[in-house]
This record gives structure tokens, sequence and C-alpha cells, in this order.
């Protein structure tokens, strides 16, 4: 094979690497063209944010390993070689991390050595479909099993992401590149001068990957619980097919991993299990108490959700993130409550006084109808007066007929001699 592209032995790495010394054999048409002290370099397998990658054969033990080498040649800052060798020194013998075989420094180039593995990285696994629930958690069981390996031998990774666990021949996980990797000890913590709080990619870890914690360059608040929100970003993105967040830039996904709640899981693929989706917002919890303590523990629910058993985790109701987010949000939450309160206390004004008119109109309505009731009453009243005068007047008539009658039928009528008859009176 040719000069792998890109590389230019004149400048970034002038001096490292020398065409195959005299009297060794040539190498065979399609191999390597070149070597860089004891490798063989046969390709360059890819770039990443910090290094070259090779394939390589290390001559002296004939072995194939991959060569990372740090991507700014002899122009790198003291902080990148650091962190460079801080990453090969992190060395851990567990089978699903990839061993580091050896650390140098060839004529200024710095590189590492460790083992080959033959397969793809699970960003390249996931690039065309999301995987399915099954996979996704033996894969995501088994690294989080490694890292708790680390975490109890000190080694934070800060920087787990799908592109840094490799899939080997055999289908198992093998994680790579503890790229920001810290030793948990006091007595090695990074210098004051560590770039991790500024805002270039490669220093902070992946953006669509760091917890809140190391996003906000709280390094106090770095923690295993921080590798555990990496792990939950993984299985988000192989459940799903996307990172928990990735906006246009940096900074905007930064702002995102900060205040934003993810998606759900389930919203971007229905046929991940309400248990797993459970599992994997507990691990991206802003607050890293929420989350599962130990990698350990995230690697045992898993366990239980394989065979089928109950999870000890509970999803978050929609009040408590509503609550979550007014304490993320305090300025804008309390904003939302006065506008909120206002139209509360405008809607029971409103209510109030549409509700004293209509009392006024029924009793108003009331009135009418009693004054209309009395009204009657009245009439009928008049009626019966005026009934009862006519009759009274009626009765009259006829009392004064018949003392008219008796005045003139009785008591004129001739009598006997000296006797008023009984009538005198009349
Ligand atoms: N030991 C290895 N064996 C085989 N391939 C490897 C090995 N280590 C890394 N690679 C490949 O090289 C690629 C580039 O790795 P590299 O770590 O440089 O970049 P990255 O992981 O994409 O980004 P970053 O530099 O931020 O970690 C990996 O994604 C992987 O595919
Ligand atoms: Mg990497």
């Amino acid at each position: 094979m040719g000069t792998p592209p890109g590389f230019c032995p004149r400048c970034e790495m002038a001096g490292a690497i020398e065409l195959a010394p005299h009297g060794e054999p040539a190498p065979a048409p399609g191999k390597t063209l070149r070597y860089f002290g004891d490798y063989e370099l046969l390709e360059e397998i890819a770039r990443g944010g910090m290094g070259i990658v090779y394939k390589a054969r290390q001559v002296s033990l004939n072995r194939i390993v991959a060569v990372k080498m740090i991507l700014a040649g002899r122009l790198a800052s003291p902080d990148e070689v650091r962190r460079f060798r801080a990453a090969a020194a992190a060395s851990l013998q567990h089978p699903n991390i990839v061993p580091i075989h050896e650390v140098g420094d060839q004529e200024g180039q710095h590189y590492f050595s460790m083992e080959f593995v033959d397969g793809p990285n699970l960003a390249q696994v996931v690039r065309e479909n999301p995987l399915p629930a099954t996979r996704a958690t033996r894969y995501v069981k088994t690294i989080a099993e490694a890292i708790q390996f680390a975490h109890e031998r000190g080694v934070l990774h800060r920087d787990l992401k799908p592109s840094n666990v490799l899939l080997d021949p055999f289908d198992q996980p093998r994680v790579t590149d503890f790229g920001l990797a810290k030793q948990l000890t006091s007595d090695s913590q990074p210098s004051t001068s560590d770039p991790q709080l500024t805002l270039t990619g490669q220093v902070l870890g992946a953006p669509s990957f760091v917890p809140p914690e190391q996003a906000a360059g709280r390094k106090e608040d770095v923690g295993p619980h921080s590798d555990v929100y990496a792990l939950g970003a993984i299985l988000y993105h192989l459940l799903t097919g996307r990172p928990p967040f990735a906006a246009e830039t940096l900074q905007a996904t930064l702002v995102q991993v900060l205040n934003n709640e993810p998606a759900p899981p389930r919203a971007l693929n229905a046929t991940i299990p309400h248990d797993l989706e459970t599992i994997c917002l507990k691990c991206l919890e802003k607050d890293p108490q929420r989350r599962y303590r130990t990698a350990k523990e995230l690697a045992e629910e898993l366990g239980r959700f394989q065979r089928g058993e109950p999870i000890h985790a509970r999803p978050v109701g929609q009040m408590e993130k509503t609550w979550r987010w007014c304490g993320r949000n305090p300025a804008l939450a309390g904003a939302l409550a006065t506008a909120v309160l206002l139209l509360v206390a405008g809607i029971i004004a409103s209510t109030w006084q549409a509700r004293r008119a209509r009392t006024a109109e029924h009793e108003q309505a009331l009135l009418r109808q009693r004054a209309e009731e009395t009204l009657g009453q009245m009439e009928l009243q008049r009626d019966r007066a005026v009934k009862a005068e006519k009759q009274a007047t009626a009765n009259a008539e006829e009392t004064r007929a018949v003392l008219q009658f008796i005045k003139d039928k009785v008591l004129a009528a001739p009598r006997p001699e000296g006797r008023a008859g009984g009538l005198e009176s009349v």
C-alpha cells in the first residue's frame, strides 16, 4: 500500500519515520513502506481529535499492534503531551479494556502502542441503524463492568463515547483511549493549567457525551458518576442512533447538556422497552446524586433487565420533571409563575364578577316576579272589594226595598183602631 493519506514525513513527523533501512528485505508489494522506531506502519486506521492511529507491526516482537501518535507532532503543547501520556499510562489489564503495550517518544514524536482490535467501533456500528435493545444492553453492561474495574483501580475514563469502544472479532466490546484518564488519588490531580475548563472539544471530552459537571468545568464534581453518565449516553446512542445532545456547534451542545432534558429514547424509537429507557435516563440525570452511584450498580441493573426481573429505578414523573426544570431555570420559572399567577388572578376576578352580575340579575328577576305576584294579589283584592261593594250596594238596595215595602204596604195598611198592630216601632 502507498503512503498513508495526509502523512508527511517532512513536516509533522519529520525524522520520526524512516524508510526501510538498507540491508533489510524490501517490503512486499502493497505492504508497509515506512518504519517508525520498532514499528512498521501498515496503514492509517483513522485520525481522531488528538491523534493518528496506525495499524502496525512491532518488528522486535513480530506482532500486529495499533500505534497512536499525537496529531500535532512536535508542536504539541505540554498539556497535550501530558494528557496523551496519561492515556497511555492508564494501563489496565482487563479482557474488555484495550491494553497499552508501550509508551514512547521517537525523536520528539509522542506515541503509544496498544493491542490492535480488528473490528469497528460502536459509532461505526450504529451509523446505519439503532441496535436492538438486547444487543445494546449486552454491550453497555460489559463496558460498565470494565469501567468499574478501572474505577476500583483509581482510574476514571472521562472520555467514554461510542468511538472509544471497539468490537473485537468475538463481538466483545473493548474500551480504549482513556484519553482524559485521571488518577483518582489526590497526589496526581491535574495541574492548575489543565485546560479542561476551556471549550475546546478535545480537552473537554466529546461534548455530546460529557456529563454536565464536566461540561461546566466543575472538576471537583467529576467522579465515577461522570463515567456512569457517559455510559448512559452510549446506551442512548446505541438505542436511538443519536447522542442525547447534539447541536450545530460545540457551545450549543454544551448549553443543551447543562440545561435540557434529553428527548425520551422511546420518542425516537418506540421499540425500546420502558425499563431500559428508565435505566438510560437515570444515567443521564443532571444531578450526579440521582444517577447510579457506580458503574457496578448500572451493570447490575442492566443484568436485572436482561433477566426480566424488576429494575430498581423508577421513571421520573411529569410533575417532578417540571419541578426540576424550575430548579435549573429559576429566573424563567419565576417569570412564568408570575405570569400564571396574574392569569389565574384575572380569571378568578372575571369569574367572580360574572357570577356577581348573574346573581344580581337573578335577584332582579326574583323581585320582578314577586312584584308581579303582589300586583296580581292586589288586583284580585280590588276585584273582590268591587264585588263586595256591589254586593253591599245590592243588599242595601234590597233592604231599602224591603223597608219601603214594609212602610208602604204594611204600615200604610189599615189597622184596628187604637192599636199599632205591634209595628209602631218600624
Ligand atoms: N487499538 C485499536 N485497534 C484498532 N483500531 C483502533 C484502536 N484504537 C483506535 N482505533 C481506531 O482508530 C479510530 C480513531 O481513534 P482516536 O482515538 O484517535 O479517535 P476518536 O476516538 O474518534 O476520537 P478521540 O481522539 O477524541 O478519542 C477509532 O475510532 C478506532 O476505530
Ligand atoms: Mg479515541
